[in-house]
């Protein structure tokens, strides 16, 4: 009998811990919580943020964020959309900030006139921002806020 009842006390316990887990998980999950003949409204796309400041880096040597619309924009063999604003050249007409000579470094550490093949695909390290609330919290901290933490 007392046996019996610790199984029911035990089998609610996990009930309600599995509501809680569902309960946390409604809006993330890895597979979609629809089945794959059932129609779904995927939420609508927020526009990509497109101010006129400068994101901060977090360290050094961060790729800095892209602070504007970047919708369309070509990056093909043919067509590089960003360098027509962001080469050497462009910048007196842009009056976008130029890409740094690392851009132009190869990998053999030679400066080049023009942008290296390394650093063509811009996007491949640079992102732009949707106005979005992060689905998954961050816990990155600052190397200046690392550096005034007391040692444990
Ligand atoms: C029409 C001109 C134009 C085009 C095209 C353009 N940009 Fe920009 N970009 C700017 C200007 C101007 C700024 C300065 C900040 C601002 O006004 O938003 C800027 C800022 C940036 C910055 C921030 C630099 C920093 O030091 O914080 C990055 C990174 C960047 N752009 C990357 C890109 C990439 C990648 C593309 C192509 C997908 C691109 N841009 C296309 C004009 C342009
Ligand atoms: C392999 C990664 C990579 C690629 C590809 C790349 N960048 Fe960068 N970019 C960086 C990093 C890292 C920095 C910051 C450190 C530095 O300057 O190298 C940077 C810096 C910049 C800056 C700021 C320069 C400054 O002096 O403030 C601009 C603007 C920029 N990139 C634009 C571009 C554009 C446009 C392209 C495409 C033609 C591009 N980047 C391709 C990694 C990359």
């Amino acid at each position: 009998m007392k046996l019996a009842s610790i199984y029911l006390a035990l089998s609610l316990a996990f009930a309600a811990l599995a509501g809680f887990a569902i309960a946390q998980d409604a809006d993330i999950s890895t597979l979609r919580p629809t089945a794959p003949t059932e129609d779904e409204m995927p939420p609508p796309m927020r526009p990509f943020q497109d101010i006129l400041v400068q994101e901060p880096r977090n360290y050094p040597e961060q790729p800095p964020l892209i602070p504007h619309d970047i919708e369309g924009y070509e990056v093909s063999a043919n067509y590089n959309k960003c360098l027509s604003c962001h080469a050497r050249a462009a910048t007196g007409r842009s009056q976008a900030p130029m890409v740094s000579v690392t851009h132009y470094i190869d990998r053999s550490g030679q400066v080049l006139a023009a942008v290296s093949p390394r650093r063509y695909f811009c996007t491949q390290c640079h992102v732009a921002q949707h106005d979005v609330e992060p689905t998954v919290a961050n816990t990155f901290i600052d190397i200046d806020t690392l550096l005034t933490m007391p040692e444990e």
